[in-house]
């Protein structure tokens, strides 16, 4: 078994393919990663040694290298994470998210059908839905919840979604997709909440709420979503969607003082900012059919993941701090400051 994985330098995709090399010792992994501000080659770096992986660095929107990599690999499976996922960035310059999430996923099916394929399967998210009311805690995304997108990058999210059950309607590509709520856990980017509040909370530096710091995420632990995708790629349906959540749903400004006490961190660090722009309140998934129908079920508990993801930033410094010590200052201060 030949599986591509795209965007495996970045967060999910990375754990990804530490789940796959670690179950499955006798799969072929092979990576196709562009190297983009979020992709970092030395995430992978326990994956490199492995024999049955090899990273190979694409574009996933460059049609003759993907197709020169399916003719080389001869892979029986893609899984698609490449995308652009930072929801502020894409409020600031969407055209890339429609290139990636869009053209780049087109491109991967494309090949697919040309190549012939036993399974594609695309990583997609719970922002399709868009978002849900604060005071209606009975109401949750199931499968069935009408798209309904806020952002630019959720949109492209979306829009990727549709064209993938469009090629298995009219061309019977072999397709599942998979929405999931927020993740965390080792490798998430510093830009996004978790471990940006981890970073800035350690250098005593303000920790930047946006608004009023009460919307809710529902956060799930990045083992628990590779272990569902691993499920749906071997045993899911073609043609379906699957909904990835474990019922975890926090408000923002309570998850970034439990990091202030986990850290010994004084909360008068956090600094309320300008919200973002369009911002979704609540996220809550059902994630009742891929219980039922495969068996999955959450593993770890917020409060025990959280305790590991801190310990994990505090064992891997060098890993963020490379990071947020180069080109990403930039996206910082155009982000954060005066905001
Ligand atoms: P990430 O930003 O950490 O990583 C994205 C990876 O894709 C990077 O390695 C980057 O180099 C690569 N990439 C970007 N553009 C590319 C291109 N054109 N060609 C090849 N590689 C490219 O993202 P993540 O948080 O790991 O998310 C992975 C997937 O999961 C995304 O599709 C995202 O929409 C989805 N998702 C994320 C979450 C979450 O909480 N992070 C939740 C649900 C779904
Ligand atoms: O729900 C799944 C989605 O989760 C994925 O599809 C996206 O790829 C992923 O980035 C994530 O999107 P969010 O926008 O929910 O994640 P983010 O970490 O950017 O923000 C989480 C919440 O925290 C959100 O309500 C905005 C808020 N926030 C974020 C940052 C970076 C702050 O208050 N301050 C911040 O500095």
């Amino acid at each position: 078994m030949t599986i591509i994985v795209t965007g495996g330098a970045g967060f999910i995709g990375s754990n990804f393919i530490y789940h796959m090399l670690e179950k499955y010792p006798d799969y072929r992994i092979v990576c196709a990663d562009c190297l983009t501000y979020a992709g970092n080659l030395s995430t992978l770096k326990g994956a490199l040694e492995n024999l049955s992986f090899r990273f190979c660095k694409i574009n996933i929107c460059d049609r003759e290298a993907v197709y020169r990599l399916f003719e080389e690999e001869h892979p029986d499976m893609v899984v698609n994470f490449a995308a652009e996922s930072h929801v502020d960035r894409s409020i600031e310059e969407p055209e890339v998210f429609l290139d990636t999430n869009i053209k780049g996923t087109a491109v991967m099916m494309d090949a697919c059908r040309k190549y012939g394929i036993e399974r594609f399967h695309q990583v997609s998210t719970d922002e399709v839905y868009g978002d849900l009311p604060l005071d209606r805690p009975d109401l949750f995304f199931t499968e069935k919840t009408p798209i309904h997108t806020s952002s630019p990058y959720s949109s492209s999210k979306a829009a990727a979604d549709l064209l993938a059950l469009s090629y298995h309607r009219t061309y019977g590509l072999p397709v599942t997709i998979s929405r999931c709520s927020n993740n965390y856990g080792p490798y998430h980017f510093p830009e996004k909440l978790i471990p940006l509040m981890i970073a800035n909370a350690l250098a005593d530096k303000p920790l930047p709420v946006y608004g009023e710091g009460i919307n809710v995420r529902d956060w799930l632990y990045v083992e628990d979503h590779c272990k569902a995708i691993d499920l749906i790629i071997h045993r899911g349906k073609a043609g379906e969607v699957y909904n990835i959540g474990g019922h975890n749903e926090m408000r923002n400004i309570d998850i970034v003082k439990m990091i202030c006490k986990e850290l010994g961190k004084p909360e008068s660090l956090i600094t309320y900012v300008t919200d973002r722009k369009g911002h979704d309140m609540r996220y809550a998934i059902d994630p009742a059919k891929i219980h039922r129908e495969l068996g999955w079920l959450p593993e770890t508990k917020f409060e025990d993941g959280i305790k590991k993801t801190i310990q994990w930033y505090l064992e891997n410094r060098e890993w963020w701090q490379e990071i947020i010590s180069g080109e990403y200052k930039g996206y910082y201060e155009r982000m954060y400051k005066n905001r």
